[in-house]
């Protein structure tokens, strides 16, 4: 029997494995911001890799990597300067500061788990038809929602709190030389759209991505790595004809279901959201959302951007950011369709998905609770570990040898210590596909067992054939 994971299981294992640990922890921590250990950057790395050969192993899109600060001009062509922010509203008595739609959404949680449906539909109504932080505000008051921290309704007004970070470049901190931490990989995507379709002699249809990190001030982090200050997104613009956009939109919403799929997302876990406010400049939006141990939560979003970005860079700049056809003489600014994923937030979803808890009978009729991340073979941080099953008899010479040349070929982990369950279990924790055992049969006949995962499944096979069977495996 499986049961399904909570955050704090997730949180608990990240910890104790090597996969995340809060950043700076000795110092107490600092919100927001969290560290990747030895297991994580892997897994990481194997999700971000994952998504570079979808989206960039094909003929129409291109990589960039991009710097994180940028002009800060580019922020007031995207409107970030003004119009990043989140709705702010502060608690006197605790002086805890909340994001006023997040404090009314919760609010309608609780309403509806205690079954007061018509109040939690009607508030809902009410906060979809927000146009002001006067709104939110009065939602707030007329309701009585209280502080989370206090349990005190006395409120400030509601103000708009910018969320991207602020620095100075250069020795000198005044106004003049501020820039900001990006807010997301976009930008840097646009301001090198000429650059790039010159160089790479790219032409609509075709596309940029880009993997980096990005930063915003959120007011309230939570859910561990789910809403974070710092952050890594992929994101890809597909520069297009206007008119083409639609046909387009339809693309790229069908082929990133699919890469959650392929990544090993289970599809019941997985539902859109196609917006309901658009904002001013987009013709279509949709987010693919994934079940999360706390609720549904976006994990990508899919935007038809219509030209609004190249024409507001190319007023801002100066410079023209136009495709011109060489034969047709045709010239346009090409509209975008943007898919704009969160790494380290698929990384949540992919452990919250794989995470699993099931009670195993042993041969002798004693039962245990095993932790298994059941992840996909290609994203496991390890893909195989060799035991030798004693360190005698020649067994650790053999184990050596064939740790060495998987070694060449995959991750490979190297394990002595304690009994062979035991050494399974900790893999098992992990999500290591495979587990080969090197025993007194190994030094006779020269075969090992290949131990599978999921079904614990083992069989016996020549040591020589091991690369390429957990090759096959892999890839089936
Ligand atoms: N260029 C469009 C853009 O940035 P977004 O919906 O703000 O769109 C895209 O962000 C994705 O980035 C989100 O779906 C989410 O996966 C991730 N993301 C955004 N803010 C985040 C945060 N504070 N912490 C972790 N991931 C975040």
């Amino acid at each position: 029997m499986s049961t399904k994971p909570n955050l704090d299981a997730i949180l608990s294992l990240c910890k104790r494995k090597g996969f995340v640990y809060q950043s700076s922890e000795i110092y107490g921590g600092l919100n927001g911001c969290w560290d990747y250990g030895p297991l994580g950057v892997e897994l990481l790395r194997n999700i971000k890799d994952s998504w570079w050969k979808a989206m960039t192993y094909r003929t129409d899109i291109v990589g960039i990597d991009a710097s994180i600060l940028m002009h800060p001009r580019v922020w007031d062509a995207s409107g970030h300067t003004s119009q990043f922010s989140d709705p702010m509203i502060d608690n006197k008595t605790s002086k805890a500061r909340h994001r006023a739609d997040t404090l009314i959404e919760e609010y309608i949680t609780r309403l509806r788990t205690k079954n007061k449906t018509a109040e939690a539909d009607a508030l809902e109504a009410r906060l979809a038809a927000v146009q002001s932080n006067e709104d939110y505000h009065a939602i707030i008051v007329e309701n009585n929602i209280p502080d989370p921290v206090s349990g005190t309704t006395d409120w400030t007004e509601v103000r708009n709190f910018n969320l991207m970070f602020k620095t100075f470049v250069g020795p000198v901190e005044d106004a003049s030389n501020a820039v900001y931490l990006r807010p997301e990989t976009a930008q840097g995507i646009f301001v090198n759209f000429k650059n790039v379709m010159d160089s790479a002699r790219m032409k609509p249809p075709f596309g940029i991505a880009q993997i980096g990190k990005s930063f915003r001030n959120e007011i309230n982090t939570k859910n561990f790595l789910f809403r974070t200050r710092e952050f890594e997104q992929m994101e890809m613009q597909f520069f297009v004809k206007p008119g083409a956009e639609v046909e387009w939109f339809e693309y790229w919403r069908l082929q990133r279901w699919e890469w959650f799929k392929s990544i090993g997302i289970k599809e019941d876990h997985l539902r859109r959201k196609p917006h309901e406010k658009l904002a001013h400049y987009a013709a279509a939006a949709e987010d693919i959302e994934y079940l999360f141990p706390f609720g549904w939560g976006e994990v990508e979003g899919i935007h038809s951007r219509t030209d609004f970005d190249l024409k507001q860079h190319q007023e801002f700049s100066g410079k023209k950011l136009e495709y011109v056809d060489t034969v047709t003489k045709d010239r346009y600014i090409p509209y975008v369709v943007e898919t704009a994923v969160g790494a380290t937030r698929t990384f949540l979803a992919v452990l919250c998905d794989a995470y699993d808890e099931e009670v195993v009978t042993a041969e002798d009729g004693t039962t245990e609770t095993r932790v298994v991340l059941r992840l996909n073979p290609l994203l496991a941080p390890v893909t195989a570990a060799v035991f030798p099953l004693v360190n005698k008899d020649g067994m650790p010479e053999a184990a050596q040898a064939i740790y060495k040349n998987l070694q060449r070929s995959f991750r490979v982990d190297y394990d002595t210590s304690g009994a062979i369950g035991r050494r399974y279990r900790r893999q098992d924790e992990v999500g290591t596909p495979f587990c080969i055992t090197i025993d007194g049969q190994t030094i006779t006949d020269g075969t090992v067992t290949l131990r599978e995962r999921d079904s614990m499944k083992q069989d016996r096979i020549p040591a020589d054939a091991l690369e390429a069977e957990i090759r096959r495996r892999l890839h089936s």
